[in-house]
């Protein structure tokens, strides 16, 4: 499928602990959806050999590419690392993406689409046109949850902050800044979201269909649902108490 051109040069970044059972058929999806982005996994030394896969995917395509990272940093880390090293390269727009095919690359062209009007593309589950296969009950309260008082708390026009199919044009992560950032679970997401719209940028949701994996475990944990609901809890007080909001 064709993307608009005048988007410039798209990397798709996909962050993997322990995907080795994934990361051959999203990478494949994203090449087949979309041939001409290129695509960057980045591993923190997964012990089931995510990695050692990856760099034998890159041998053989010169649009794959692989950064090793020492150690498990979490999701937030992996990313600035991601978006750093395509900068350094000069790409104009980095995407993320999760490994194990919950984020379905040939919806892709449609969040690229979206972001011609756009400096952030989030891709929605909880807005209409939004799904989620085979999650359970529980997973979908507590994401459900957690959206709702993020857009309560931080007095954001979002329904899913902590969405991570997203697309970034090079110059919004240039303006966020991404020093200051140190997020380090999924509340990553919902501190670029909302440092981007305090910068005034435009942040546009496009509906998705989130499906489960098939293979593998997630990361979410006790330590990063914490996380996030300490740090939504800091930020809309400091908001409210006309403090430094602490994404700045
Ligand atoms: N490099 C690296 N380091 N990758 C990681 C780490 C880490 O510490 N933690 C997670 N990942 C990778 C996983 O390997 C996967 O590719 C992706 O990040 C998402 O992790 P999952 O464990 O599959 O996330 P999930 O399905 O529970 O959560 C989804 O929903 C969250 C809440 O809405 C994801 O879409 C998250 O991005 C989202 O915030
Ligand atoms: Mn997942």
């Amino acid at each position: 499928m064709e993307i608009p051109a005048d988007l410039g040069r798209v990397l798709v970044i996909i962050p993997t602990y322990n995907e080795r059972e994934n990361i051959e058929r999203i990478t494949g999806r994203v090449r087949k959806a979309v041939p001409s982005v290129d695509v960057l996994v980045v591993d923190d030394a997964s012990p089931d050999g995510t990695g050692e896969v990856a760099d034998a995917m890159a041998a053989a395509d010169d649009q794959v590419k692989v950064l090793h990272r020492t150690g498990k940093e979490g999701l937030g880390p992996a990313y600035i690392a991601g978006f750093r090293w395509a900068a350094e390269q000069g790409y104009d727009v980095m995407v993320e993406m999760d490994a194990d095919g919950s984020h379905q690359p040939e919806e892709l062209p449609r969040l690229l689409a979206a972001l011609e009007d756009a400096d952030l593309v989030i891709g929605a589950r909880w807005v209409p046109g939004g799904k989620v296969e085979n999650w359970p009950k529980r997973r979908e309260a507590l994401s459900r949850g957690a959206n709702t008082y993020a857009r309560l708390m931080l007095r954001i026009p979002l329904h899913d902050a902590t969405g991570g199919y997203r697309a970034f044009r090079a110059a919004t992560l240039d303006k966020i800044g991404l020093e200051g950032v140190d997020s380090r679970g999924y509340c990553f997401q919902i501190d670029l979201a909302l440092r981007a719209l305090h910068k005034g940028l435009r942040v546009v949701e496009v509906p998705i269909t989130f499906v489960e994996r098939v293979h593998g475990t997630s990361k979410m944990s006790r330590d990063v649902m914490m996380e996030a609901a300490l740090r939504i809890t800091q930020w809309g007080m400091a908001e409210r108490t006309g403090k430094q909001d602490g994404t700045r």
